[in-house]
């Protein structure tokens, strides 16, 4: 890194800057669908914003854009003042994602899958090693199953283990796209808990997309509403409330995740996607490198 990258990230007021970005995927010949249309957002050190939106609203792929993962068709993404689209390789050791379903080599133990995710980053075994015990113990891990393959562990551990190999690499920017969905209410628990120790002890700024609104109104400074590609809505939790409220009473953050777009969460969340989603091979790839 040069002097001059060192300066821009310390100086920088703001974790990740959007502006108007627009992603489109096309469909068949000529034609389109837009998973973001324009979306302006700012992120500033050590904040946390979540993310609420309904089914293909554009949330995995507003992940996707800010972690390099593909680059948007227009506007601008800076990340700590880095033109991420311009080099991604230099904002990508700042960043880590963790997604829905955790990428791992599932024949490998936790500790080989965290030494490889560690490397990947430049960290050495040696200096890993210690570390990937002092998070493993810290997120209520039992040390002893460090050696199992991965796909002994069950699907909670697994998340945990995820975040605690994002951890490792003390990213400036956590990226974390429905950390908890599908997890067991035990397991969603840990799994936010490790979360809150993420947001008071690290100097990590957090994107958070999530369907569960207690999560986001939880561990969130500001939410921001995902509709078809569009962020129609970004504010506190309270501000959110405020601004939605009609009678005397504040609505819950489910009130308003109706009111802002006119479906109910189980609909939201249950929608039928066009299939355009699902992640393609080379994606795939890529998320096994870039962990
Ligand atoms: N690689 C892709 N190829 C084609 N279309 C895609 C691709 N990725 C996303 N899309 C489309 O873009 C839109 C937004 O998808 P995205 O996965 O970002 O939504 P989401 O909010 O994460 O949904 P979910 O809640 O189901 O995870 C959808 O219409 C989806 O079909
Ligand atoms: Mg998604």
């Amino acid at each position: 890194m040069t002097s001059n990258t060192y300066e821009t990230i310390t100086h920088a007021q703001n974790a990740l800057e959007l502006h108007d970005v627009t992603k489109r995927f096309q469909k068949k010949r000529g034609e389109y669908t837009y998973a973001l249309r324009g979306v302006s957002l700012t992120l500033k050190r050590g904040e946390v914003v979540g993310i609420l939106g309904p089914n293909g609203s554009g949330k995995s792929t507003l992940v996707r854009v800010v972690s390099t993962l593909t680059v948007p068709d227009t506007g601008s993404i800076r990340i700590f003042d880095i033109d991420a689209v311009q080099q991604p390789k230099i904002v990508q050791r700042y960043i880590n994602r963790v997604s829905v379903e955790a990428s791992f080599f599932k024949k490998m133990s936790s500790l080989e899958n965290l030494l490889f995710g560690a490397k990947l980053y430049g960290i050495t075994d040696r200096e890993s090693r210690p570390r990937i015990e002092e998070i493993l113990a810290s997120i209520g891990f039992d040390v002893k199953r460090i050696g199992e393959p991965m796909e002994h562990l069950s699907r909670g551990t697994q998340q945990k283990i995820a975040l605690a190999r994002a951890l490792l690499t003390s990213p400036m920017l956590m990226l974390l796209d429905e950390p908890t969905t599908g997890l067991d209410p035990r397991s969603k628990r840990d799994v936010q808990e490790l979360i809150w120790k993420i947001r008071a002890g690290h100097d990590s700024s957090i994107l958070l997309c999530t369907h569960d609104m207690g999560e986001a109104e939880e561990l969130c400074d500001r939410i921001g509403i995902l509709v078809d590609g569009q962020l129609i809505a970004l504010d506190t939790p309270l501000g959110l409330k405020q601004r939605y409220q009609q009678g005397d009473e504040l609505p819950s953050l489910e009130d308003v995740f109706m009111l802002a777009t006119g479906q109910s969460l189980e609909d939201a969340i249950s929608e039928k996607d066009d299939g355009g989603s699902q992640t393609t091979v080379a994606e795939r790839a890529t998320e096994l490198i870039e962990v």
